[in-house]
């Protein structure tokens, strides 16, 4: 196992912690055998082509699993749990692996990976609902195509978008670039099918828009990050695809500038408004310098993005007009641009879609995903851009603005536990002073876990054991991941107060 630093050592710790009350067993060639029969020979056991597998997107976790299974269906994934689980053999459920808080790789070499990537079929789109069934291993953007036919999309949509699956996103809850506009996977997503620790099979596949028969048990699999069940299918609500879409680009001199136009635009372009992002100064140097990006406007420290989507070209065209010129009228904005292409639209976009990809070329990303009240947020990138001075290479923010979502980065070359010890817990007990969230929308992981009180309370984390336990009572499913059993591993936040001045 080649987590670094401190995660390395809390991964050696956790293992034997978890050992005194749950206890996993070795892989044997015998398990394999049974294993690959089950799979019809649909396995990986070569350390060369395990490494995609074992690695994350980030390049954060080095993981040492010997054997990913690739289930084509339902059935075969039921009975793969149940032998695992009679046999104590841990299991980590695999999408893309583009999830960024090593949710998704295992943390002990005797864990197997269950990848959903040959559970990739449609299973039928209804043009009357605009319903579409699906297999948990389809790629977000293969979706898209198939529903583009249709005219009709996905609810969603992330830079990751043509790895990720759409198993990963509702297993994450993943928000992304159009949350803004289509609201959370929570209710976008209309039925599951899943199976439990024990091969149980849950169908919950329901393509119905109301239904309130009591407990909704299909909302416990979304962001559960497969510690609860592994998602097989899913039903997943698909608008109509918008047929005309504007994408422009400001520059602000001030976050107050910022937070003004970023105001005027939820009022004035209301339900034609699809995206609100923004990027600040140094996140577009990293773009520029990483993946040689050039800023197309004068360099401000603030960036702006705005998407509209609509059905009338000029109505939509014209709304956006008015409100550029009273973002320039009253100086809010110093430059922009209008996309007059669908190319030029995309290189926008590329700007602010492609933050994580420039980061991974610094080296090492130290990265935070925090709810925080708009008119704090920034405070807490100075904060922290003071304390990593000379420590870093970048101390870089970007985020869905509109949803108050900051995505807060520090890149350097490499690892260092000092760097590391600047910054956490520093980040999370300012956002718990605030009232925040320590992760607004890429789950809480392996990296997050132990940070959990920092936004639940304690009556809220004991339901999240007792629903674990009652769900995997072996705890076979991504140990260590989401909510720890052990609660002596996790951190508790200092008094309220500690950075409220
Ligand atoms: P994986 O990374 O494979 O897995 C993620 C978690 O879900 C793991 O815990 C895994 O065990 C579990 N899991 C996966 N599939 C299943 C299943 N079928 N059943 C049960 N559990 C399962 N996230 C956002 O929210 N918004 C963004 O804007 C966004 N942008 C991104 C941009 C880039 C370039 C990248 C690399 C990542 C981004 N992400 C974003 C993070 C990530 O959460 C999403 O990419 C996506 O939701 C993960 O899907 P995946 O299929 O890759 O899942
Ligand atoms: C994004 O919004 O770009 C993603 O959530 C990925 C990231 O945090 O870098
Ligand atoms: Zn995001």
């Amino acid at each position: 196992m080649a987590f670094r630093g401190i995660t390395k050592l809390f991964v050696t710790q956790t293992r034997f912690s978890q050992l005194s009350t749950l206890s996993y067993k070795r892989l044997t060639d015998n398990d394999v055998e049974i294993l690959s029969k089950i799979v019809e020979g649909s396995i990986i056991t070569n350390t060369d082509d395990l490494e995609t597998y074992n690695t994350d997107w980030m390049r954060r976790c080095n993981a040492k699993s010997k054997l990913v299974l690739k289930p084509n269906s339902t059935q075969k994934v039921s009975q793969i749990l149940s032998y695992c689980n009679q046999e104590r053999i841990a299991v980590v459920p695999q999408g893309g692996n583009t999830g960024l808080v090593g949710g998704g790789v295992p943390m002990d070499s005797n864990e197997i990976i269950l990848s959903l990537s040959k559970m990739n079929k449609v299973i039928e789109f209804e043009p009357s609902l605009g319903v579409l069934t699906c297999e948990a291993g389809c790629v977000l953007e293969n979706l898209d195509r198939y529903l583009e036919k249709f005219g009709h999309c996905v609810p969603l949509d992330l830079g990751a978008k043509g790895s990720c699956q759409i198993g990963g996103n509702v297993s994450t809850n993943a928000g992304g670039l159009r949350l803004l506009r289509y609201g959370s996977l929570r209710g976008n997503v209309l039925g599951i099918e899943a199976v439990l620790a024990d091969g149980t099979i849950i169908d919950c596949m329901s393509s119905l828009r109301k239904d309130n028969t009591g407990y909704d048990i299909k909302q416990l699999f979304i962001g559960s990050e497969g510690t609860l069940g592994v998602i097989t299918k899913i039903a997943l609500l698909a608008p109509i695809k918008p047929a005309y879409k504007n994408v422009a680009m400001f520059s602000c001199h001030t976050y107050e500038d910022l937070l003004q136009a970023l105001s005027l635009a939820k009022s004035r372009l209301g339900e034609i408004v699809s995206a609100l992002e923004f990027i600040d100064y140094e996140a577009m140097l990293v773009v520029n310098q990483h993946l040689d990006l050039k800023c197309p406007i004068s360099l401000a420290p603030f960036f702006f993005f705005i998407e509209t989507s609509g059905s009338n070209q000029e109505h939509d065209r014209q709304k956006l007009d008015e409100y550029l010129e009273e973002v320039y009228g009253k100086a809010l904005v110093t430059d922009g641009t209008v996309a007059e292409d669908s190319s030029k639209a995309a290189y926008i976009w590329g700007l602010r879609e492609r933050q994580v990809e420039a980061g991974v070329r610094v080296g090492w990303i130290y990265k935070y995903d925090l709810s925080l009240p708009l008119n704090c947020l920034y405070e807490l990138v100075q904060e922290t851009r003071k304390r990593c001075k000379g420590l870093a290479s970048y101390t870089v923010s970007y985020g869905h603005l509109g949803d108050s979502n900051l995505h807060l980065n520090v890149y350097n070359t490499h690892y260092t536990q000092e760097l590391k010890d600047t910054i956490e817990p520093f980040v999370f007990e300012w956002t718990a002073s605030r009232g925040g969230s320590i992760s607004a929308e890429h789950g809480m992981g392996f990296d997050k876990a132990k940070y959990i009180y920092f936004s639940k309370q304690k009556e809220s984390v004991e339901i999240m054991r007792q629903l674990k336990r009652r769900f995997d009572p072996n705890g076979i499913l991504n140990p260590n991941k989401t909510v720890l059993l052990d609660d002596s591993k996790c951190i508790r936040p200092p008094p309220i107060g500690k950075y409220n001045h």
